[in-house]
């Protein structure tokens, strides 16, 4: 179970510590945060909650002779719903649970409904009503029955959206709803919103919000006209986007090799290959065989990867793209929230791609990415194509394009998202910061990573190198055993 949605008999027994019951439903509760499980609160219940502690709290004072008023009970329930209520999280009460006065218990039926959103097995309600429970014995679970199951693991999750999700489920929810209710579904305020929040965060010019990470490499490419004969250098130690979009575009990879301590594009390597393709000289640096047709390939581009987190190194190359006149496009799908000698991912090429996939550093709900550019002819461009090549309106097809927008409402997701984002890259900088000096404590004969001066990763993963395939295998065995995902 990773879910409890306590129901207002429980939270009252906590509250107005009713006795028999506060012991067993103080203990559900410490055993729902034990097991790493989700409390939820029913934000239907508000009203309910608030009346039936303040009763209780006048009920109470009467047993012991005393009295309570009606507004001193309502103020002293409301101060001791919002402590307890800040623990928890609130589930949204839903349109189609409102439709319940046909049930013998609407606000019973309410709850119930509202278990149905959540995936099968993965949520009780925690009550003591006695006509719920048999009823729903499926759904339904009593304090002493959830205190005798045993202990959950807590388990580790590579990245834990859920736990984000929780400490955002309010501003997220809103945003959402407001996508819903305003139904500017395409290229909507949000997106134009999350654009200029951007380049606010990176010191960009222009950020322009496509559907993946792998339409913000292909676009900048397609800007710039390359194609057939076009050399692209990259490194081949990356997620297959990169080197895919050269391929789509019929222009060619030219790999070169990366700097084994920080995995990136080896500039050195990269100056060799250039004038390799330049000569078409391939004892300067290996060549890649050429495409029918095509005699001599003419050096166009250069994708660094941000791998892990971690920019590249851009001085030199962007010294070579100035020597050699070829365009920079910065593949920080991994990268977003890096920074390269004081300067942020998104400003460190002549264009940057981001990717929002659930997983990457800011990640949304689905796919989606962004460009990044100081280049106003080329924004202009990258705006064209995002919608079918429009020129004065998506009827007006000046160029080749594509549908390539961002979704109005992951750019809602993520506004929220980027709210929190500065202070997770934080804590993942403590968190590596931690694993880096325990690897250095244990004399272990492991790589951690290598973050030059001056470079901050993102941490989009944590990487180290095993000195072999065995040990590396007994890592990997080692850190399954106890649970810990790689
Ligand atoms: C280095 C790199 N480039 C490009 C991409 C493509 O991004 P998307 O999945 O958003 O298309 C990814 C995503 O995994 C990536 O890691």
């Amino acid at each position: 179970m990773k879910h409890i949605l306590f129901d207002v008999n429980i939270i009252v027994d906590i509250c107005a510590r009713r006795k028999p019951f506060f012991k067993l439903s103080c203990d559900s509760l410490e055993k729902c945060f034990a097991d790493g499980c989700s409390p939820w609160i029913y934000t239907g219940s508000v009203q309910t909650l608030e009346f039936t502690v303040a009763s209780e709290l006048v009920r109470l004072k009467e047993l012991d002779g005393c009295s309570l008023t009606g507004s001193m009970s309502l103020q002293i329930a409301r101060k001791l719903l919002a402590i307890f209520s800040s623990k928890m999280n609130w589930l949204a009460a839903l349109a189609n649970e409102g439709d319940v006065f046909g049930a013998d218990d609407p606000e019973d039926q309410q709850l119930i409904r509202a278990l149905d959103r959540f995936p099968e097995g993965s949520i009780k309600l925690l009550s003591r009503d006695k006509l719920l429970l048999s009823k729903y014995p499926e759904k339904v679970i009593s304090p002493e029955q959830y205190c005798q199951l045993p202990a959950e693991e807590c388990k580790l999750h590579f990245i834990d959206l859920k736990a984000q999700q929780d400490q955002i489920r309010p501003e997220l929810e809103k945003n959402i709803h407001q996508v819903l209710h305003h139904g500017r579904y395409i290229l909507g305020p949000e997106v134009k919103e999350l654009e200029r929040r951007l380049c606010e965060y990176t010191g960009a010019e222009h950020c322009v919000g496509v559907s993946s990470g792998t339409d913000a490499l292909l676009m900048p490419l397609m800007a710039w006209g390359i194609g057939p004969g076009d050399a692209v250098f990259t490194t081949p130690f990356t997620f297959i986007a990169t080197a895919e979009v050269i391929q789509l575009l019929g222009a060619t990879s030219v790999f070169v090799d990366i700097d084994p301590r920080t995995f990136n594009i080896d500039p050195q390597r990269l100056e060799l290959a250039i004038r390799a393709v330049k000569e078409n000289d391939p004892s300067i640096h290996p060549l890649p065989k050429l495409p029918p047709g095509v005699k001599a390939m003419v050096p166009r581009a250069i994708i660094p990867v941000d791998l892990f987190g971690l920019p590249a190194d851009y001085d030199p190359i962007m010294e070579l793209a100035k020597k050699y006149d070829l365009k920079v496009l910065s593949d920080s799908a991994q990268g977003f929230g890096s920074e390269y000698k004081g300067k942020r991912s998104g400003t460190l090429g002549h264009a940057t791609a981001t990717s929002f996939f659930p997983a990457k550093p800011l990640g949304g709900y689905g796919d989606g990415g962004a460009i990044f550019t100081d280049d106003d002819q080329l924004a202009e461009a990258l705006k064209s194509i995002r919608v079918h090549g429009k020129g004065k309106d998506k009827y007006d097809n000046i160029r080749t394009g594509l549908n390539a927008r961002l979704h109005t409402m992951q750019a809602a997701i993520l506004l929220t998202k980027l709210d929190i984002f500065d202070n997770e890259l934080d804590a993942k900088q403590k968190v590596a910061e931690r694993y880096t000096g325990l690897i250095a404590d244990k004399k272990a004969e492991i790589i951690p990573p290598h973050i030059p001066e001056d470079f901050r990763s993102a941490w989009a993963q944590y990487s180290m190198l095993a000195e072999t395939e065995k040990q590396r295998g007994d890592i990997q065995a080692a850190l399954k055993d106890a649970g810990i995902p790689a």
